[in-house]
């Protein structure tokens, strides 16, 4: 395959980076598109993880040994790394935790359940991922709380009016998606970050979609939690971060309790230890802690301005193939608007699960289905979409490849 170097991404060298990349079904190569729900590893991620377990695996925090010692400063390193690379502070505002999912949890549970109550407000979006929505629904059950959701617009984006009418003085929480997995829409987070503090609410920003491929600075958005997943830039599965402000974080009680999280037990009590760890109970993700940084070191390496232009480059080749379709519907906010590396769409009356079934015949990999957006779904009028996702490694000629696949899913359903 020829491969094109859209943006300023030397594609070619980074696809060499990627081992699986390499896998071909039956003679096809494969066209992996499916990267919103996680992307490849680079062998550079693969080696720290091998080289930690085959030269210096041992507990953190626990062991006064050579291993202990050293598995303890790439772990807190780890954290240093991860917190740059999104402006934060430092360590103390960069909790590891296992997912974005995770974060939302943890933010729900410590804070939201001692902070909310009958006449609160927590207001999300309706193209909010079940993350956050699932969470903060059962949250407000459980405090009596109300969720109520800023509308998204024909053209796929959040409508402002209604988001100005909706956070008020009962609001307390904001927790909005920086980019849409679904619609691709990159959200204005920090307006929206402004709007909810005009009203001494915090706001929460789901970055899942958003850290993976374009610069992300929490302390510019003025983020106040701030979520992402390491599975989806290029890192391990098993670890996820979760920003926060240093004070916010300090005021709420501890997530998990155990082993770590702790300075002094007694019989009766104990006290937390410092920021991150308090929030850190147990044996900690110790090789995928370190293995995100290395991810975090490789994407900034290439560079995250030209990442952003390459996804949305290949998002716009994306919408302007489809166009040339009459039977292809697709979601999210129309081609020329910059969104990130996705797009979602339907072919004909054809259900998105048999698209992907045909699609796989020719080694093309995407996602059909709700992605985690059942009510935005809802809203769209569709049980389903396909969606096509992309990072750095993608080409305009794989794009090509899932153009021409469809053909035969037209063919099949005539
Ligand atoms: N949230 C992930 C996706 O959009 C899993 O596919």
């Amino acid at each position: 395959m020829t491969v094109s170097e859209p943006g300023a991404l030397d594609v070619a060298s980074i696809r060499e980076d990627f081992p699986v990349l390499d896998r071909e079904f039956d003679g096809t190569p494969l066209v992996y598109l499916d990267n919103a729900a996680t992307t490849q590893t680079p062998q550079q991620v693969i080696d720290a993880i091998s080289e930690y377990y085959e030269t210096y695996n041992a507990n953190v925090h626990r062991g006064l040994h050579q291993l202990s010692q050293e598995a303890s400063i790439a772990y807190e390193e780890a954290h240093d790394t991860v917190a740059e690379f999104v402006g934060a502070a430092g360590r103390e505002e960069l909790i590891f935790t296992g997912n974005t999912t995770e974060s939302e949890n943890l933010v729900a549970y410590a804070w939201g359940l001692n902070e909310l109550g009958p006449g609160d407000e927590v207001v999300l979006t309706e193209m909010e991922h079940h993350a956050s929505l699932v969470t903060w629904q059962q949250i407000a059950k459980k405090t009596g709380a109300t969720v109520r959701y800023i509308r998204v617009t024909e053209d796929g984006h959040l409508d402002l009016d209604h988001a100005k009418k909706l956070i008020g003085s009962d609001t307390k929480l904001v927790s909005v998606l920086h980019v849409s997995n679904t619609l691709g829409t990159i959200n204005p987070v920090a307006d929206l970050a402004d709007l909810a503090h005009a009203h001494d609410a915090l706001i929460f920003v789901d970055g899942a979609q958003a850290v993976p491929n374009r610069p992300v600075d929490v302390e510019a958005i003025d983020a106040d939690f701030y979520a992402f997943s390491g599975h989806k830039m290029a890192g391990p599965t098993g670890i996820g971060a979760l920003y926060g402000k240093q004070a916010i974080l300090e005021a709420m009680e501890p997530f998990n309790y155990g082993g770590d999280m702790i300075t002094k037990v007694t019989f009766d009590d104990a006290t937390w230890n410092d920021l991150p760890w308090k929030f850190e109970a147990g044996t900690p993700k110790i090789a995928q802690g370190i293995a995100l940084a290395e991810a975090v070191e490789y994407l900034d390496d290439i560079g995250m301005e030209a990442i952003a232009r390459h996804e949305n480059e290949l998002a716009q080749y994306t919408l302007d193939r489809l166009a040339e379709f009459d039977d292809i519907e697709t979601f999210g906010p129309p081609a020329g608007t910059e969104r990130g590396g996705l797009v979602s769409f339907n072919l004909g009356t054809v259900h998105a699960h048999d698209l992907s079934s045909i699609l796989n015949d020719y080694a093309v990999a995407i996602r059909a289905g709700d992605h985690c957006t059942q009510p935005l779904h809802d809203k769209l009028g569709v049980a389903a979409t396909a969606r096509a996702s992309f990072y750095i490694y993608n080409t305009r000629e794989e794009i090509d490849v899932l153009i021409d696949a469809m053909d035969d899913a037209r063919e099949l359903f005539a």
